[in-house]
């Protein structure tokens, strides 16, 4: 039976494979998505199995998204932009390429929730993997700048290098500035991509109780549905949004480039993730 995957270390958390298979059964594809755990040493082997046609496509999620790239043969030019793989497929030449949904995820999330972006101020909090997909589309979005910050420094800045130099380049439409970890800017919108949250008792140890009502919270993480940040959000009087719709839409642009076929998304789809 055809196969696809995702990898990524841990990966008992994923939901992509209950997506994915429940999108397969209702377009009648015979095949089966399940998840593996690896090892960086494992890497290339998995690559082959792609090659070998033994899997058909993967996803790739926390932590191999870039070091997964020395072992494709071809990266579309998001992907390259941003250094960034989540979706792995074998194409009509028998080369492996490496795509990035994750920028469209945000995109469509972003577009759902009908809060315009332009020219808005973004706090961005965290500089891990999925990270330089967002900071690649909210400067597609236009909005006027972005403000990092990062419990390591380091790593935030090395992301503002890595923006202005080559990622967005010629392309920068937003300021990008880098503040130390617990310092508040001003800003629209708040966007938490660190891990904190993902386990319901953690917290951020920011303070955001000075901040003014109509901004914009939002979560990368969508399981549990409310984190504490969010939350704060809510009881401080803005809108908030987690990244449900986020793992939706980079999942079904990967289902459209592997099956050809643009998957539902309706209320059952998004209810068969909160089970
Ligand atoms: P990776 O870094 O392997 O890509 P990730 O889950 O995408 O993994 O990123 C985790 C992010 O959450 C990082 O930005 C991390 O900050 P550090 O770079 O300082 O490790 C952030 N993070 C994790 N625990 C945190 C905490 N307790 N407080 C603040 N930030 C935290």
């Amino acid at each position: 039976m055809n196969k696809f995957l995702v990898i990524g270390n841990p990966i008992d958390h994923s939901l992509s494979p209950k997506l994915h298979n429940y999108w397969m059964e209702k377009n009648n594809i015979n095949a089966i998505y399940e998840k593996e755990k690896l090892n960086s040493n494992n890497l290339q082997n998995f690559i082959l199995n792609i090659k070998n046609k033994n899997i058909c496509g993967a996803n790739v999620t926390v932590p191999f998204k870039k070091e997964v790239i020395p072992y494709l043969d071809k990266l579309t030019p998001d992907a390259e932009a941003t250094q960034s793989v989540n979706t792995i497929l074998l194409d009509n030449e028998d080369k492996i390429i490496g795509h990035n949904t994750d920028i469209g995820g945000f995109e469509n999330a972003i577009k759902f929730t009908k809060y315009d972006f332009k020219k808005k101020k973004v706090f961005l909090l965290g500089a891990g993997g999925v990270v330089p997909s967002i900071i690649f589309a909210l400067n597609k979005m236009r909005v006027s700048s972005i403000t990092l910050s990062n419990r390591t420094k380091k790593k935030a800045e090395d992301l503002q290098k890595f923006s202005n130099e080559k990622m967005l380049k010629n392309n920068k439409l937003s300021e990008i500035v880098v503040v130390n970890w617990g310092v508040i800017p001003e800003f629209d919108i708040v966007i938490n991509a660190t891990s904190v949250g993902l386990n319901n008792n953690q917290k951020l140890d920011l303070d955001f109780s000075n901040i003014s009502k109509n901004k914009f919270f939002y979560d990368v993480i969508y399981n549990p549905k409310e984190t504490k940040f969010l939350k704060t959000g809510k009881d401080l009087g803005n809108q908030t949004e987690n990244g449900k719709k986020m793992f939706i839409y980079q999942a079904a642009e990967a289902f459209k480039l592997w099956h050809n076929i643009q998957p539902e998304i309706n209320e059952e789809v998004i209810e068969l993730l909160d089970q």
